[in-house]
């Protein structure tokens, strides 16, 4: 079944905040914000800005009737900022004017006088000042001291990778409309709907009930849209509790680059031991993620980057510390993947560094420390159900690893001036959110009279193609064409108290609540059926829009089922919660058992680099990835080539660049290069892992959205072989992005 939007996404049908009608009377926004990285508000003056014909009003924090106070972890962000401002694009005003234009001549014309005090750009130079945003984590397993002691091989060393813009095709926006007795409306493009309702109530100083906060749908969230689409929606919000008028706020593409926050660069270093059979020993790290100037998401970010610090390997002495380091850039949030990129980097990094030393190929030593079933992560779960061997085996035997290496090998003999780099990168990675207390969803279905459907569920659709699963799962169940059922925007009024959309676990999480509702209402058309074709309720069946009995189809169709079930007065309409069982974890402890389940998978990846030049091209990715029983294989296997070609971007491509002074430099498409068609590999082959899927995973189907992301990490590598190849003298960096130019350096350096 392909992706029910792709018609009107082709023919620019597609509904989002921007296409919506708006109100005659509708007023635009616009923030001003800091143009200095950290200082003191000296004055701020709007009087010109107040009198350009057009303008409205100017709204600062003196104007939030609640609390200005926009934090969703920890209370330590203000809507507006008062006398302070801690990054550079910070939000302090907002312009509300008849149109955009007059709103961006009003934002030219306000002065600010800021006395500037000394800024923090880097992780480092946080941690070297003490300047974090709470206290740090640890997860540890065995002995990692007394294991060194005994180790054969024990290397140390460091790394770094960059930070990541979500570049969502749509920007962050919102358009909010004055209701009833102080009630507001807001149509958001947010991944949690949820969220900026209950931040909105807290900001306007008004009960949840007064707001409803509804979504089409978004154009890309990645992440970005988790927690950073609440403040713009506040912002309009206060506007319309003082102006009684709508208000409508899209950013635009410099406006987004720069206030928001993305994901978080990591400083880490790592000590790593191995016996002399290449068994990893034990592992340290320490991870300085840098944070921004607020926590936003930080916390769990953190959190989930010492979940996948040992990425699919079991290693029995383990300890990994987490610092979130306050610094004065945007608040950094969550990206695809939420830390476990950064996390695996690392040991895939250490790995690299004792392979070079010992002089073994980086996938021995890997291939030695795969995960089996049964041993146990740093975090207490014990691993079952585990396809790290099987993923990892049978990419090597589909894909024929040995002949790829061999024909790298006699490649590289045959050139000078190409070398070719392979590498092999496993994955593994937690489904559910890491916040046990997150981990709830709920469906709420209407059977029309004429037998059509309406589902309405937490799960907001971002590209991800979520809204085509949850009608595959209601399609299924009540026997009936996908034409008959209809996803209807997420809205909090339908369905209340979400979690955001993330995690990859919307589909688990609201699927399992489609299927809840729907069994349920099947249950009660059964009572119904069962008398219109005089039979044992067991016996019955549905199926291509009829009841079947015993196998076999009736001649009750589903609008006569449903036709008869108005006239006998039965529920047409079920309302379902589900939360996912046997998930937990003690944060006294850093033990518990917090994900329903992993996911695996192995990607090869070949690359040839140019070694006159330092531009390299990615030949191919192979991948064997587990989906578990994939209830949709293409719109799965399109979320790993989306994945794949973001980790890609991240791992090579993508530099994000502040300045000393903490401006961003790399603030528009011209200096901030994303991957292209010509970036991503030649060929991307997906095969399906065989498994049998899991039971906590929406009919089997495992959650698709993040993991392959990962794959991408094998890219750095790959090229990182294809380096030293070339030049033996080159010392192994662990820099990413591995930008043409940091290539070419290393082909060069030391000779
Ligand atoms: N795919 C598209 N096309 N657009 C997106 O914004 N977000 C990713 C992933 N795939 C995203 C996407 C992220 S960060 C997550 S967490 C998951 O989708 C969220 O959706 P899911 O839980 O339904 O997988
Ligand atoms: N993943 C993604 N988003 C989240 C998580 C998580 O584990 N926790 C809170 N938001
Ligand atoms: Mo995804 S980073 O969990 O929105």
């Amino acid at each position: 079944m392909k992706n029910i939007d792709s018609f009107t996404h082709v023919r620019g049908e597609s509904l989002f905040v921007d296409d919506l009608m708006i109100r005659q009377d509708a007023l635009f926004g616009l923030c001003f914000d800091s143009p200095k990285a950290h200082g003191k508000i000296i004055s701020i003056d709007y009087s010109k800005a107040e009198a350009l014909e057009g303008v409205e009003r100017i709204f600062t924090y003196k104007d939030v009737l609640g609390e200005n106070q926009i934090g969703g972890i920890i209370p330590d962000e203000p809507l507006w900022a008062v006398d302070e401002v801690h990054f550079w694009g910070q939000p302090i005003a907002f312009i509300v004017a008849e149109t955009e234009v007059i709103a961006k001549k009003a934002k030219a014309l306000i002065k600010i006088d800021i006395e500037e005090l000394p800024i923090i750009t880097t992780a480092k130079e946080a941690k070297e000042k003490g300047s974090f945003i709470n206290a740090p984590r640890s997860f540890n397993l065995g002995n990692t001291n007394d294991s060194f002691k005994n180790c054969k091989y024990v290397f140390e060393g460091e790394t770094f990778s960059n930070g990541q813009e979500h570049l969502y095709l749509e920007t962050q926006g919102c358009y909010v409309v004055p209701q009833e007795n102080g009630s507001i409306k807001i149509t958001s493009s947010t991944q949690g709907p949820t969220q900026v309702q209950k931040t909105a109530a807290k900001v306007l100083g008004i009960p949840m009930h007064k707001i409803e906060v509804d979504v089409i749908r978004l154009g890309g969230g990645f992440g970005g849209k988790e927690d950073q689409a609440t403040p713009w929606a506040c912002m309009a919000a206060v506007a319309v509790q003082h102006l009684n008028k709508p208000v409508k706020y899209m950013l635009n593409r410099h406006d987004d680059l720069r206030m928001t926050g993305k994901r978080h660069p990591y400083s880490s270093s790592f000590k790593i031991g191995l016996s002399k059979e290449l068994r990893i020993e034990a592992f340290e790290a320490e991870f300085l993620q840098n944070s921004g100037a607020a926590a936003d998401l930080s916390p769990a970010i953190a959190e989930r980057t010492l979940f996948h610090a040992t990425n699919s390997y079991f290693i029995k002495n383990v300890k990994t510390t987490v610092y979130s380091c306050k610094t004065n850039l945007p608040p950094n949030t969550a990206f695809r993947g939420f830390g476990g990129p950064q996390g695996m980097f690392v040991i895939e990094s250490a790995i690299a560094v004792a392979a070079n030393k010992i002089g073994v190929d980086k996938s021995k030593i890997q291939e030695a420390n795969l995960l089996d079933e049964n041993d146990q992560f740093p975090y207490g779960q014990i691993a079952t159900e585990v396809q790290a061997k099987k993923a990892w085996f049978s990419a090597k035997e589909k894909f024929e690893f040995e002949k790829l290496e061999k024909k790298v090998k006699s490649f590289n003999k045959k050139n000078k001036l190409y070398k070719k780099g392979i590498s092999l990168m496993p994955i593994a990675f937690g489904i559910s959110f890491t916040n046990t207390p997150m981990n709830h969803a709920r469906a709420l279905i209407h059977i029309y009279q004429d037998g059509s459907v309406g589902v309405s569920t937490g799960a907001v659709e971002m590209g991800q193609s979520v809204n085509t699963k949850m009608l595959q799962v209601a399609q299924d169940i009540l026997g009936i064409s996908a034409d008959k059922v209809k996803l209807e925007t997420t809205n909090t009024t339908r369905v209340a108290n979400t979690s955001p959309s993330a995690a990859s676990s919307t589909a688990d999480l609201n699927g399992k609540a489609v299927e809840m509702a729907c069994n349920s209402l099947i249950e009660r058309l059964t009572n119904v059926a069962s008398k219109m074709v005089s039979s044992d309720r067991n016996k019955i069946t549905y199926k291509d829009d009829f009841i079947f009995v015993s196998e076999k189809k009736s001649t009750i169709s589903w609008e006569s089922l449903i036709a008869q079930a108005m006239l006998e007065r039965v529920a047409l309409s079920e309302n379902a919660h589900y939360a996912t069982p046997i998930i937990h974890f003690d944060k006294s402890k850093e033990k518990g058992h917090p994900f329903a389940y992993h996911v695996y998978g192995t990607a090869i990846t070949t690359v040839t680099l140019d070694c006159l030049r330092g531009t390299y091209e990615i030949d191919s990715v192979k991948i064997v990835h587990d989906f578990g029983k994939s209830m949709n294989i293409g719109i799965d296997i399109g979320q790993v080539e989306g994945a794949l070609a973001q980790g890609i971007g991240w791992m090579t491509l993508e530099e994000i660049s502040y300045n000393s002074d903490g401006k961003l430099l790399s603030n528009a498409l011209s200096t901030y290069k994303v991957p292209d068609i010509f970036s991503v590999p030649k060929t991307i082959e997906t095969i399906p892992l065989e498994t049998d899927g899991h039971d906590l995973a929406i009919k089997k189907s495992k959650a698709v959205g993040e993991p392959p992301l990962m794959y991408g990490i094998g890219v750095y590598f790959a090229i990182q072989q294809a380096v030293k190849e070339f030049n033996p003298n080159y010392k192994l960096k662990f820099d990413a992005p591995f930008t043409p130019e940091k290539v070419l350096i290393g082909l060069y350096e030391n000779q």
